[in-house]
């Protein structure tokens, strides 16, 4: 072949293409060819007469130059992927081939190098093993166990913790099946998936399948032992709330229900319809002043804890026992309220009955109170009757009177004391149906005419239904008379003195109340009420509401009383409801007192 056609071929190739001579010090280059230019941005002048290394630079590597220059001391082929650098400055990817020219004796005379510019695809490359990579470590940082397997079901790639868990190398893993591996069903590694467990470990299986195109799936396998307990302590957690015997219900900070259990339900009467988004303190119509006392606590971060009186869905009234607590999230910001209720009228009603039997029977301040109200006016009557016995042959007539008379005045004292104890002895009481709308009308009956004497508007407020109770006749007559006596007693001086007797149902139990628009009471005085000899009357003994209320425990009733100084006072009298039950109730206390029967009681109310 012609040198000429083949020097064009040379200089019409894309490849770069250079000669050095290899007997000259460095071996320069001697020729290069257009494309060397073209990659390289040297101009031919700048090339011919230099060492190729021109075109290298900070970052090429060192040892595959180290490769070149050693194959060129051996004088044999090379090929080598450098980073070289344009005139410019701009790196590309040179793949070099370099081959000897050897003359007779096989010394290479030049060396001819080939230059290709791989640059996109050493970046491609480059690109595609930082994606690898990435991947991997991806996936190898997530704590569940991945797989992917071909279209037979063969494992093809598996991640760290897959690895980790079966403790073999990724070339173990391979071309194994997932089922086998596990020890499990081959449906569970296709479809939805499911759940298996290893030992007291849980696991989840997820399958994904690949586009139709690559065929395989992913699988992905999760331990879930924790959550697993953490759910069903959830479920135990939540099942404890919604059947505790206490109320629990979870509000927003304006009180709106957002939760509640079944023990609210049974209480309140209302259901989970109805009370969630409820304000819950209006559902249960709790005073203003008590809401906003537990508002005022849990503003400041603090437990309400508290007890008052609450409504339930039909009316009813009864006290609540409740601590209001507030739940923050995470940041400790309060953004839920915990109330936790217990209705404890029941407790309330029987510790008021322990509390009139133990004061009643508590003897020794009865019998103390006994002594100094009997002793008094005995020793003051004796006294006067000594003077007397001294003196009496020599007084004149009207000074003897006058020593008999104050010592009458204080045995009268004596025996007024001693007619009112006939009512406190201890026989039992009787408790029977009665039916209170007649027993009431009755009782009015008798003592009307006197009340309307002294100005009294007497009011009694049936209710439409028929109410019966569990109570003795006479020991109701006698709470009534006494009741009704004090009402009077707080009237006088009153323009438009009233009493109101007002009865009805609540649940199981019946209320009796007697109110009046008195001059009511003060706080301190209503704490000694129920101290036996304690009055504030003229003529009284200081028994009265002790032996009632003593009466009332009897019948296994309890009183009550609410009153407000300059507003009147309203006693209210609890007995058990009797329209059902066959028999009293259960548990009624021996009878502790028995008060005179209706005939013998005073027509018109006296005093104890
Ligand atoms: C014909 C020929 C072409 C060469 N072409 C290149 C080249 O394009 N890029 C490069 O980095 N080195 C090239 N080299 C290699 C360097 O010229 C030099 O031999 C290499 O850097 C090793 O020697 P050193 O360690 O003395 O630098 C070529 C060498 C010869 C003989």
């Amino acid at each position: 072949m012609e040198d000429r056609v083949l020097l064009s071929a040379v200089e019409s190739t894309f490849t770069g293409v250079v000669i050095a001579d290899a007997r000259a010090p460095d071996c320069p280059v001697i020729y290069c060819n257009p494309a060397f230019v073209e990659l390289t941005g040297y101009p031919q002048e700048e090339v011919l007469g230099r060492n190729c290394r021109f075109l290298q630079g900070p970052a090429t590597d060192r040892e595959a130059v180290a490769r070149v220059r050693q194959a060129i001391a051996d004088g044999r082929s090379t090929r080598a992927l450098l980073l070289n650098y344009r005139k410019d400055g701009r790196p590309f990817w040179n793949e070099l081939h370099l081959s000897p020219v050897c003359d007779g004796d096989g010394n290479p005379t030049h060396f001819v190098g080939i230059q290709l510019d791989v640059t996109e695809r050493v970046e491609g490359f480059r690109l595609l093993e930082r994606a690898l990579r990435e991947w991997t470590a991806t996936l190898d940082a997530l704590p569940e166990m991945v797989f992917l397997t071909d279209g037979a079901g063969r494992l093809r790639r598996c991640n760290l913790a897959a690895s980790e868990f079966f403790g073999l190398g990724f070339r173990e893993l391979i071309d194994r099946r997932l089922a086998e591996l596990f020890g499990q069903e081959e449906g569970l590694f296709r479809g939805a998936g499911g759940e298996f467990r290893l030992g007291r470990s849980c696991y989840s299986v997820a399958n994904h399948p690949l586009p139709r195109a690559q065929g395989g799936q992913v699988h992905v396998v999760r331990d879930i032992t924790a959550q697993k307990a953490l759910s069903s302590q959830l479920e135990w957690l939540l099942a404890a709330v919604e059947q505790a015997a206490d109320a629990v219900v979870v509000t927003d900070l304006e009180g709106r229900i957002e939760s509640l259990n079944r023990s609210f339900r049974a209480k309140t009467g209302w259901s989970s319809e109805e009370a969630l988004g409820m304000e819950l303190f209006a559902l249960q119509g709790v005073p203003p002043e008590v809401a906003a006392q537990v508002r005022r606590e849990v503003e400041e971060g603090r437990v309400y804890s508290g007890l008052y009186q609450a409504r339930r869905r039909g009316g009813e009234v009864y006290w609540e026992e409740a601590t209001v607590s507030p739940v923050r999230e995470a940041g400790g910001r309060v953004v839920k309220l915990v109330h936790i209720q217990r209705d404890v009228s029941e407790r309330r009603r029987l510790e008021a009955i322990a509390e009139a039997v133990n004061m009643a029977e508590n003897l020794g301040q009865v019998f103390s109170g006994l002594r100094h109200e009997l002793g008094n006016p005995i020793n003051s009557a004796m006294t006067a009757l000594s003077v007397l016995r001294e003196n009496a042959a020599r007084w004149p007539t009207a000074q003897v009177l006058s020593f008999v008379e104050r010592a009458l005045v204080e045995l009268e004292r004596v025996a007024y004391l001693l007619r009112t104890l006939k009512t406190f002895n201890l026989e039992a009481l009787e408790l029977e149906r009665l039916e209170l709308g007649r027993f009431l009308r009755r009782l009015l009956l008798l003592v009307r005419e006197d009340l309307e004497r002294k100005g009294i508007q007497l009011t009694l407020r049936p209710p439409e239904e028929e109410v019966v109770a569990w109570a003795d006749p006479r020991a109701l007559h006698q709470v009534l008379l006494n009741l009704l006596s004090n009402a009077a007693e707080a009237l006088e001086g009153h323009p438009l003195p009233e009493i109101s007797l007002e009865f009805c149902r609540r649940g199981r139990r019946v209320e009796v109340t007697v109110g009046d628009n008195g001059r009511g009471m003060g706080p301190e005085e209503l704490a000694r009420l129920f101290k036996p000899f304690y009055t504030t009357k003229r003529q009284g003994s200081g028994l009265g509401l002790v032996i009632s209320q003593r009466l009332m425990a009897g019948m296994r009733g309890t009183l009550s009383v609410q009153s407000e100084r300059g507003r009147g006072t309203r006693v209210t009298l609890t007995l058990e409801e009797a329209s059902g039950a066959a028999s009293p109730p259960a548990g009624g206390e021996p009878g502790p007192a028995v008060p005179a029967p209706p005939g013998e009681a005073p027509a018109g109310p006296e005093g104890f």
